[in-house]
């Protein structure tokens, strides 16, 4: 008997495991009330010879409390264990982090603000709601000029000298008024038009404006800047291309293309298959426009450009409707950073 006692002990000692399953399940075995080892052989006790209970009964209380130090051992073990493991568990999802992100209309205008700082233009800004005379007449538009026109143009009813500016040119008016050339600066603002709203058009839209006026400058200095615009915002290869074109402020006045940043010019869909894109207006400013806000057109000359931000996100992302924009949809909006 008291080598079985002896056997028990020894498997008692060699029993290891870190799950609280099995653990208890060991405890179960040698100690249950019921029927467990430990309890049986205490039941035994009676019926040994009286010279061999002393040493039974030792060796018994061995086997009996070496079960409970090895579970309460095991139990420190496998609950600690089974702790750090919660702690380290590297399949449970990550904290969310609800960062928000910028805006891509920002980006861009970040993007063009820096640019043009690095050419030394400062940046202005005007009233979303103007008047006639800061949105066309000092821009030199004529009376029945169409963009005048209700059709384009938000007026408050009761009072049409009241009206939400249809482009930032308002804003080169409100720089002639303040300051004194040498001007170099760029306007970025949202401007307002009366349009059906669709893939390719909004009535809420955002340009960047610039002007710069000095002692000769000249259509060359233009390009030059306008170059150096398209290779930092659309890279070293772009390639510029003017096409003479038509705003009442400015003469002469040119439309200007990039060569397609997808296709690198060869044509493709986005370009359609001319190798070229659209990006903005400019010209030199029109001297009745200097006059007009106090600059001696004889001392100063100036070129001017207008580009919206959308037309440019649209074709620096590959973003096909304009109307996301102005959605807000978050999905759409957590891809830019
Ligand atoms: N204001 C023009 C528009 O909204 C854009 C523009 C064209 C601005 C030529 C300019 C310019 O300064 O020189 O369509």
């Amino acid at each position: 008997m008291i080598n079985k006692i002896q056997e028990l002990i020894k498997e008692v000692e060699a029993f290891s495991s870190k799950q609280l399953e099995e653990i208890d399940q060991f405890r179960i075995k040698f100690l249950s009330k019921k029927n467990g080892i430990v309890t049986e052989l205490f039941k035994e006790f009676k019926n040994i010879p009286k010279e061999e209970k002393k040493e039974f009964g030792q060796v018994l209380n061995i086997l009996k409390n070496k079960v409970q130090d090895k579970v309460e051992f095991l139990k420190l073990n496998a609950e600690e264990s089974d702790d750090t493991k919660i702690k380290l568990d590297l399949s449970l999802p990550g904290d969310t982090d609800y960062q928000g992100t910028r805006h891509p209309i920002s980006i861009i205008r970040n993007e063009i603000i820096e640019i043009f700082a690095r050419l030394g233009f400062t940046i202005s800004e005007g009233p979303e709601i103007e008047d006639d005379y800061h949105v066309f007449s000092a821009l030199n538009f004529p009376e029945e000029h169409p963009a005048r026109d209700m059709q384009d143009t938000f007026f408050i009813e009761r009072n049409p000298d009241v009206l939400l500016r249809t482009h930032t040119s308002s804003v080169q008016v409100r720089v002639m008024d303040n300051q004194k050339p040498p001007i170099r600066t760029i306007s970025p603002g949202r401007v307002f038009r009366n349009e059906a709203i669709s893939a390719r058009a909004h009535c809420i839209f955002h340009q960047i404006e610039g002007l710069y006026i000095d002692k000769n400058v000249s259509f060359a200095d233009l390009k030059q800047t306008l170059l150096y615009f398209a290779k930092e915002l659309f890279g070293e290869h772009t390639q510029i291309r003017l096409r003479p074109s038509y705003f009442p402020f400015t003469e002469p006045s040119a439309e200007v293309d990039i060569s397609c940043s997808l296709c690198g010019g060869k044509g493709c869909n986005v370009c359609k298959y001319t190798g070229w894109l659209e990006i903005l207006g400019c010209g030199m400013v029109d001297p009745n426009v200097l006059e007009t806000n106090g600059i001696n057109s004889e001392e100063y000359t100036g070129f001017a450009f207008g580009m919206g931000i959308e037309r440019i996100a649209m074709l620096k992302y590959g973003i096909k409707d304009l109307r996301l924009f102005f959605e807000n949809d978050v999905r759409f909006l957590r891809q830019f950073q």
